[in-house]
């Protein structure tokens, strides 16, 4: 409080722009944080809701259920690669990464293996801000580090992506990997790590290194699923198939928070029993809130009806030559595009606070973190938009 900016006050969303109190308007270049993948207000999610609104805005889902969270949970398994047909919801991205957490470690305690404890996370990766998945986001990243020492110790390699890292993973799992109840990554990009990109072979060499092991591989794709890296999930660029997936942000266009967490049919056999002992025990009051699964019923229908992937290539495509000028900038290491995913990553960000509020004056919204500003904008977002969006960037850097 003491120490940001005070915040922008927001009067109204609409498309792909903000419009504030004191009656400016800006183009918002990272969808409130990749969610509101069909632009804000979309009218066919708002009609879903406000419909649902009518019938029963909520319900308990504990020994009860109901036609939205069914009719999605079916539409997610029919989607979905492999046989990821088991759907738990939940509230949030943390939390669904907490029971994709849980499922895991009782997948073992229901085989009688009470020894496998921990969970091998990736350098770069984040998982969210609960502590069960604060435990496995990069040791180092800012907002997790001073609780080093108070969360469960869990191992992070560096990616398995060159020789030597590949040993260190084989190594690592020779020894120790009899003490994890899984393996979690961020498939294709790590995104609020560092927006870092790795290849589709990298993510087989992790699925490979999993199975020699017998280990779950849970691929959180809270950021890059619903088409955000190009496909509609990013393991399908790799042919990768997990044991658990996590979902949220885009699930329900970016209407309403929901999470997801869904299981193979080798998980869900470890919780099959007629002791209920036995059973996935968690129960988040608002899980399967009837209004987000009907949100989250109506963006499916828009990536069904609308052509949302075809959308996504023509803004990576533009993104390679918005940004492109980046490269000759004088302190741009990098600049990289995957998906509506572009990225310019800095030596060093000096002042990511001024940036940000000479990108408003100019009439943008974006939010870098450590030493990257990216644009993650609506796959719906205009032509013309986008070139504001890119020569704004280009223009406050090299001025
Ligand atoms: C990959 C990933 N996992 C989990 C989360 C946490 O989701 P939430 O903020 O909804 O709790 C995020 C949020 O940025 C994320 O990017």
């Amino acid at each position: 409080m003491k120490t940001s900016p005070p915040p922008l006050k927001v009067r109204a969303t609409e498309g792909v722009r903000l419009h504030l109190e004191d009656g400016r308007v800006l183009i918002d270049g990272i969808a409130s944080w990749w969610t509101s993948c069909h632009g804000y207000n979309h009218p066919h999610i708002k009609a879903a809701v406000a419909r649902q609104l009518e019938i029963m805005p909520h319900v308990m889902f504990g020994g009860l259920t109901h036609e939205p969270a069914e009719i999605l949970a079916r539409r997610l398994a029919a989607i979905l690669p492999g046989d990821l047909n088991h759907v738990f919801f939940s509230d949030s991205g943390s939390v669904a990464v907490e029971v994709a957490m849980k499922m895991a470690l009782q997948f073992w305690l229901n085989r009688g293996d009470a020894g496998r404890t921990r969970f091998l996370a990736f350098k770069g990766g984040y998982h969210g801000d609960t502590l069960g998945a604060m435990s496995i986001c990069d040791p180092g990243e800012g907002m997790h580090s001073a609780f080093t020492g108070l969360l469960p110790p869990q191992p992070a390699l560096d990616l398995p992506r060159n020789p030597a890292s590949i040993d260190v993973l084989d190594r690592f799992l020779e020894a120790r990997g009899h003490g994890l109840a899984g393996i979690i990554v961020e498939p294709l990009v790590q995104g609020a790590g560092g927006m870092i990109f790795h290849d589709p072979e990298t993510l087989r060499r992790i699925r490979a290194a999993a199975d020699r092991y017998g280990l779950p591989l849970i691929l959180d794709e809270i950021f890059t699923g619903f088409g955000r890296t190009g496909a509609m999930f990013a393991c399908e660029a790799a042919g990768v198939v997990p044991d658990i997936m996590t979902l949220s942000k885009a699930l329900t266009g970016g209407a309403i928070g929901l999470g997801a967490t869904v299981a193979s049919e080798r998980i869900f056999d470890g919780f099959w029993s007629d002791d209920q002992a036995q059973a996935l025990m968690h129960g988040p009051t608002f899980m399967a809130n009837p209004l987000a699964c009907a949100a989250a019923n109506a963006s499916l229908d828009l990536f069904e009806s609308e052509p949302r992937l075809a959308q996504v290539a023509a803004i990576a495509a533009a993104l390679e030559d918005g940004l492109a000028p980046g490269r000759k900038i004088g302190g741009v290491k990098d600049v990289r595009v995957m998906g509506a995913i572009g990225v310019l990553e800095f030596e060093r960000l000096n002042d990511p606070k001024a940036f940000q509020k000479r990108c408003v004056e100019a009439g943008i919204w974006v939010r870098p973190f450590g030493n990257v500003v990216y644009l993650t904008p609506a796959f719906t977002i205009g032509g013309q938009e986008l070139s504001m969006l890119t020569g704004v960037l280009m223009k406050v850097l090299s001025t």
